[in-house]
């Protein structure tokens, strides 16, 4: 693929033709909010609806990981449009998220609090309630905890299981009741679950988190 050059907030940026936008911005240190993007996936879901942008040309705003980058593109990260879409969209992914963040094993290195603190949106939501749901911890393997109230349905957890040759988490239910579960909605546990990490670590807020095993 041949290197081509694209401009973001005004800044020139070298890509490869056919590189995804979202990587491209954050690979040369310009920041677009997103969590369900995955590198290593040809076909993003796009279903956090937070890295929106402008592209010259376009008449809306568009999801950076979903365009290919071509020469001569002209970016822009911020807009009302856009600030007014990705505050709709968080907002929407906080009321339904069990924030508890002194409690938390995300705290500091967290995807959402890095989304407020550079994007100055508040994590508690402002005009949606929060929606109750009664979705217990899972503490039954012995290294890894699963917070489900937590879950921003990224899929990074299920990719990773699935790498680490597990496979043993997966989507189930659809719209606000959708969550990450064991096959048969089994307690960790008894799923087949070693706590080898792989999801904690693919994980980019609190809800798989490490603990020492008992
Ligand atoms: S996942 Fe992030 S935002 Fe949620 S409670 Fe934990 S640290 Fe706070
Ligand atoms: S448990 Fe974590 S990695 Fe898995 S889908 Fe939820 S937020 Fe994403
Ligand atoms: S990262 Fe693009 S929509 Fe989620």
């Amino acid at each position: 693929m041949s290197e081509i050059t694209i401009t973001i907030d005004d800044r020139q940026i070298s890509a490869r033709e056919g590189d995804i936008l979202l990587w491209a911005a954050l690979d040369n240190g310009v920041y677009i909010p997103h969590l369900c993007a995955h590198r290593e996936e040809e076909h993003p879901s796009a279903s956090c609806r937070l890295c929106f942008v402008e592209m010259q040309g376009r008449p809306m705003p568009v999801p950076a990981c979903t365009v290919k980058v071509a020469d001569g593109m002209v970016v822009s990260t911020r807009s009302e449009r856009v600030d007014a879409l990705v505050a709709a969209g968080f907002e929407l992914i906080m009321s339904n998220h069990r924030l508890d963040c002194k409690n938390c094993a995300a705290n500091g290195s967290c995807e959402l609090q890095r989304i407020a603190k550079e994007r100055k949106l508040r994590l508690k939501p402002k005009n949606l309630p929060a929606l109750e749901r009664d979705l217990p911890v899972d503490s039954s393997a012995a290294g890894i905890l699963y917070d489900p109230g937590k879950c921003v349905l990224c899929g990074h957890c299920v990719l990773a299981c699935r790498s680490s040759g597990r496979g043993i988490l997966g989507f189930t239910r659809r719209g606000y009741e959708r969550i990450v579960t064991t096959f048969g909605d089994a307690p960790l546990g008894e799923s087949g679950c070693d706590s080898c990490g792989a999801c904690a670590g693919a994980c980019p807020v609190g809800a798989f988190s490490t603990r020492k095993a008992r």
